[in-house]
């Protein structure tokens, strides 16, 4: 299943739809990814707040799923930038008014707006070719190609195949086949997008729910260990978004 479409029913128990969870700064591996994104996040947040409270938290998301399937520390920091950027090919002007409509999506619509994973990967690219080393931009491109690629079997195009393996495309990928990055962000992607209300649609879905389609889906979308891995961190991310929005209300309603 692709993020944000399948069975979303309105439901009490979704999470807010734009809340930074704040980073565990006394947690080494957070705290290096928090330093990281500051190099990276600032001119998309303030291009669309919604988009950027996703990326933050499909980054951290990504980071801990990443760490608790044995990632080293570095990598899953690196991780967690290339999901930060997963949504980069969105800003793009060609298909940028397509994730604005307040609607769902022609299927015309659809074809272009699915372009977004290899033109973000093209502007990743162009941004951070120069101040990255190649391994870490190969993992932000990859990030970008394959986050939408079904565990079950999907192809690249022909510019993702050449951007990816320089070969003349399009090509298979299925099961570990597909890079783990992409493997990891399409689990807390889907996630993200199943259990908040967005923009262009009414209805979520509660975290149990969000969990029972991840775990519906695994093996056909979703990388079945990767599903597993990611449920086992969830309850501590939802419990901290859950203090940070009750802080942020404290904030809010404190007597001057
Ligand atoms: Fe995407
Ligand atoms: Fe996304």
């Amino acid at each position: 299943m692709k993020s944000g479409s399948g069975s979303q029913k309105i439901k009490e128990g979704g999470l807010h739809e734009d809340v930074y969870v704040p980073f565990d700064l006394n947690n080494p591996v957070e705290k290096a990814l928090f330093r990281k994104l500051g190099s990276v996040v600032s001119d998309d947040r303030s291009k669309l707040k919604e988009w950027g409270a996703h990326c933050w938290r499909v980054a951290l998301l990504t980071t801990l799923t990443a760490i608790a399937l044995g990632r080293p520390m570095d990598q899953a920091v690196d991780y967690g930038v290339a999901a930060y950027l997963h949504d980069l090919g969105k800003f793009d002007p060609e298909i940028a008014h397509l994730f604005r409509l307040m609607r769902k999506l022609t299927p015309e619509e659809k074809a272009q707006a699915d372009k977004h994973s290899y033109l973000g990967a093209l502007k990743a690219r162009r941004i951070y070719g120069d101040n990255y080393e190649p391994r870490k931009l190969r993992l932000i491109i990859t990030g970008h190609l394959t986050h939408h690629i079904h565990y079950g079997g999907g192809w690249l195009n022909e510019i993702s195949t050449s951007l990816l393996y320089q070969e003349s495309g399009p090509k298979f990928l299925q099961g570990k086949n597909i890079p783990r990055i992409g493997r990891i962000i399409h689990v807390a992607d889907s996630f993200d997008s199943m259990v908040r209300k967005r923009h262009y649609k009414t209805g979520f879905m509660s975290v149990e729910e969000s969990c029972a389609e991840l775990r519906k889906h695994a093996g056909d979308s979703f990388d079945p260990s990767i599903v597993e891995t990611f449920i086992q961190i969830l309850p501590k991310f939802v419990q901290r978004e859950q203090e940070e929005l009750l802080r942020q209300a404290e904030l809010e309603y404190r007597p001057a």
